[in-house]
């Protein structure tokens, strides 16, 4: 519904929709089959103006927000949802930067992950903490002018193309999740190891990897903000602004998916019509469609929240995730359903949809977190959600016991 975004959303939504036709689609099963990184896309994402558009123009980017990085999450990943994160999963890097460096490191950094030329992860889940994020248990104790990290990460996605990666770790051991502080690691640090590459079911183009830190000495100026603690705080921030593109990889992956069923359906012809005129086909791709529309006003209606400036943002960036990727692991496996066995095979492009869908579900906080999450938000606005109905339980009838 173009009527509702603004010039500049379309411009964005536009040229990105034109490099995911004419550089990602033709690119989209040999980067799944072979799991290279699509360095020929980013090119084309540099040539159209489209990297790091979040980034405030102070600091080189386009100062642009979340609706502005979810139009183009979801128009890459209607082609590919590898790529469509490829490109999000810099928001999630760089956002702690963003909302917690200090002035000198938002120079250092973000200027050249604005305009592409180095990738950014972010590394917060360990082997054993992952809905769990506060136990987490890698250190970085001070010392000298330096601090020192000893621990590792798991599924940090872009791990094997990154530059600089965003690290949560205990500068307090014994505070817990309180005593977490946030740290910029460059790749090249002695210390630090981009370790094992995950063999993942979709997404396949991203490097999913493990990170090792081995007496890994960082100077002081690599501590985010300058000041010790706050990280728990602004991971649990970042998420909050980068799950929306999630929301915007899944809507994408809904939407193409959406759109080969659409047309497989009304090519296809059983007993004598095309599978798209039986009425029991009608029925699901109406629900599909109806489904991916709910889902793209959600993703924008977050993303328009958080770029309001809005601290309340927790709860509606959760929903918008939950609602966003529980739908595009339902019109994926539906769209694999109307392809009929040909949807199973990998000559056509559509079971890569549900495969790329399904980490949606898990990854930046997996959906029962989100759930999590919401019921916690609606606990608290009680009051404010329930206060103008003057209702006790005694005005409930009472039921007899029989
Ligand atoms: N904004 C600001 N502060 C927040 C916050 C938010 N959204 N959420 C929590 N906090 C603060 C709380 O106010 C609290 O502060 P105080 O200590 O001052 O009171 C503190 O953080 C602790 O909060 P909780 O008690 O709510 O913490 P919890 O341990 O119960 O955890 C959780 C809450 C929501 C489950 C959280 O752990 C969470 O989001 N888990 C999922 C983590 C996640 O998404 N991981 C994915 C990492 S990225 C990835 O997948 C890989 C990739 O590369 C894509």
């Amino acid at each position: 519904m173009k009527e509702l975004l603004s010039a500049q959303n379309i411009d964005y939504q536009e040229r990105a929709r034109e490099v995911a036709e004419k550089y990602v689609r033709p690119r989209a099963a040999e980067l799944d089959e072979t799991g290279e990184y699509g360095w020929d896309i980013l090119e084309k994402l540099k040539e159209y103006e489209l990297t790091g558009v979040w980034i405030p123009e102070e600091f080189g980017g386009k100062g642009s927000g979340v609706l502005d990085m979810c139009l183009i999450v979801e128009q890459l990943s209607r082609a590919c949802g590898g790529v469509g994160v490829a490109y999000a999963v810099n928001a999630l890097g760089s956002f702690p930067i963003v909302l917690g460096g200090t002035q000198e490191q938002k120079e250092r950094y973000l200027p050249a992950i604005a305009s592409g030329e180095q990738l950014i992860a972010f590394g917060l889940s360990e082997k054993a903490s992952g809905s769990d994020a506060g136990s987490l248990r890698t250190t970085a104790i001070k010392d000298g002018d330096d601090y020192v990290l000893n621990g590792e990460k798991k599924w940090n996605t872009n791990g094997g193309v990154a530059s600089v990666f965003t690290i949560y770790a205990l500068t307090e051991p014994d505070r817990g999740m309180r005593g977490i502080s946030p740290f910029i690691v460059e790749r090249e640090t002695p210390g630090f190891t981009v370790g094992k590459r995950e063999d993942t079911l979709g997404i396949r183009t991203v490097s999913v990897n493990e990170l090792e830190f081995e007496d890994c000495r960082v100077p002081a100026t690599q501590l985010l903000g300058g000041k010790e603690r706050g990280g728990f705080r602004n991971a649990m921030m970042t998420l909050d602004r980068a799950r929306p593109g999630v929301a915007a990889q899944a809507l994408g992956l809904a939407q193409g998916a959406f759109e080969w069923a659409l047309r497989y359906t009304s090519e296809r012809r059983q007993f004598g019509q095309t599978v798209m005129s039986h009425q029991a086909i009608q029925f699901m791709l109406a629900d599909m469609a109806t489904q991916v529309e709910a889902a793209r006003q959600m993703v924008y209606t977050a993303a328009r929240v958080i770029d309001s400036g809005s601290k309340n943002v927790n709860k509606i960036a959760a929903m918008a995730k939950v609602f966003a990727t529980d739908t595009a692991m339902r019109v994926t496996t539906d769209a694999v359903q109307l392809f009929g066995g040909y949807g199973y095979c990998r000559d056509y492009p559509i079971e890569k949809y549900m495969r790329d869908a399904k980490i949606t579900q898990i990854y930046e906080g997996t959906n029962q977190v989100q759930r999590l999450v919401i019921g916690r938000s609606l606990t608290r606005e009680l009051k404010e959600l329930t206060g103008h109905l003057d209702v006790t339980i005694e005005h409930f009838p009472e039921v007899e016991d029989s």
